[in-house]
């Protein structure tokens, strides 16, 4: 393992930050997403998978009532805050996500009595779309867990961190990110009903069919909290009871827009209904074996997020656009969208899709995009 992976480094920097040896070491990856976008809020389906970068904590229990945090990414002395005085806003910036989450597990009835010191270290880019806060807020969560011997499952854990990212930080996002970087399973997407919280674990092996997922990291920053994600969000609502159901989920026909008299609202209606039967398509090409054929449908997701959902960027449309020229199978923006990276399914070994994409980049006056091959990987662990 390299990087942030094993428990060495966040072990090093527990010791810095707090000496002495932490009792545990927990680890969270962060997610791509192969399809499935926009739908998680309105109860449909997501096929994401955990990557192989993430977030790792080395952890104790402590006997003063104190969370105390320390981030190789954000340095300085560790940030101290009373268990007792964590309500939601009084804690801003990267801290406000393992704060969030202490504050959640109180609420769910566990005390953490004498609080914890965590030694934060990751080898994930932040503002890349590829959910360091879900990984963050994961691997504090299962470290607690850990740590107090609390009996909570998997999907309690990405209920509680989905807790703290929206109620605690103040983010309205779905699901998707903190059910993938918990529920994932190594050489698999997962396969995730937002209504019901089923999972499956659906084959994922690119390499295995002679292809390779790649993340293009555009460079163009993104944050949820920006009021666009939150707008998407409403007019998702406003669609669904307009149509007089409770959710977007409920519909299965396109057609089923056409009612909508309001263009925008019809638009965003058409790409999550479109979408939650891509995923059903992916999931049928998944299992007959047949990954080269969710290259089409990538295409359309992305046509679909750039058209009618309107979240794309030009950065992700022109690494798509140039990355389809260049001899992908398919390509398309990924998480929330106006930022981050876009993913792209090519034939392996290919180094014409990267260089294709550097260069219209190059032509454009923007900085080169970065690249990390996508491997889906195992969810969180317990490291140490
Ligand atoms: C962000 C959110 C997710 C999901 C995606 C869009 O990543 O955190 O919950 O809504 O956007 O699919």
């Amino acid at each position: 393992m390299s990087g942030a992976a094993g428990a060495g480094p966040a072990e090093r920097w527990f010791a810095d930050r707090f000496g002495g040896r932490p009792e545990g070491v927990w680890r969270a990856p962060g997610r791509a997403n192969l399809i499935g976008e926009h739908t998680d809020y309105n109860q449909g389906w997501v096929l994401p998978f955990a990557l192989h970068l993430g977030v790792t904590v080395a952890a104790s229990r402590r006997d003063d009532g104190v969370l105390a945090i320390a981030s190789r990414q954000a340095p300085g002395a560790p940030v101290g805050l009373p268990l007792a005085t964590l309500v939601p806003g009084a804690v801003t910036g990267w801290a406000a996500y393992p704060a969030g989450v202490a504050w959640a597990v109180r609420e769910t009835g566990h005390p953490l009595a004498g609080g914890a010191s965590l030694a934060i270290e990751s080898d994930l880019p932040q503002g890349a779309g590829l959910s360091s806060s879900a990984a963050l807020e994961c691997a504090t969560a299962l470290a607690l867990a850990g740590l107090y011997g609390l009996d909570l499952s998997r999907p309690e854990l990405a209920a509680l961190a989905w807790r703290a990212e929206n109620d605690f930080v103040g983010v309205p996002s779905g699901i998707m990110d903190q059910s993938a970087s918990l529920l994932s399973r190594a050489g698999h997407a997962l396969l995730l009903d937002c209504r019901s919280g089923e999972t499956t674990d659906v084959p994922l092996d690119p390499a295995g069919a002679g292809l390779g997922l790649v993340i293009v990291d555009t460079g163009a920053r993104h944050a949820l909290g920006d009021g666009r994600y939150a707008e998407r969000r409403r007019e998702c609502d406003r669609a669904a009871a307009l149509l007089g159901v409770t959710s977007l989920r409920e519909l299965t026909s396109p057609a089923a827009a056409a009612g909508l008299a309001d263009s925008v609202l019809r638009r965003r209606a058409r790409h999550v209904i479109t979408e939650n039967a891509r995923v059903q398509e992916t999931v049928t090409l998944l299992t007959g074996g047949d990954l080269a054929g969710v290259g089409a449908v990538l295409r359309a997701s992305h046509a679909s997020l750039r058209d009618d959902f309107e979240v794309s960027w030009p950065e992700a449309d022109v690494a798509v656009d140039a990355a389809t020229a260049a001899g992908a199978l398919g390509a398309r923006m990924m998480g929330g969208g106006f930022g981050g990276s876009a993913l792209a399914l090519v034939p392996a070994g290919q180094r014409a899709v990267s260089a294709a994409i550097t260069a219209e980049f190059g032509r454009r006056g923007w900085p080169p995009p970065g690249f990390v091959r996508a491997v889906p990987s195992a969810g969180a662990l317990r490291v140490r």
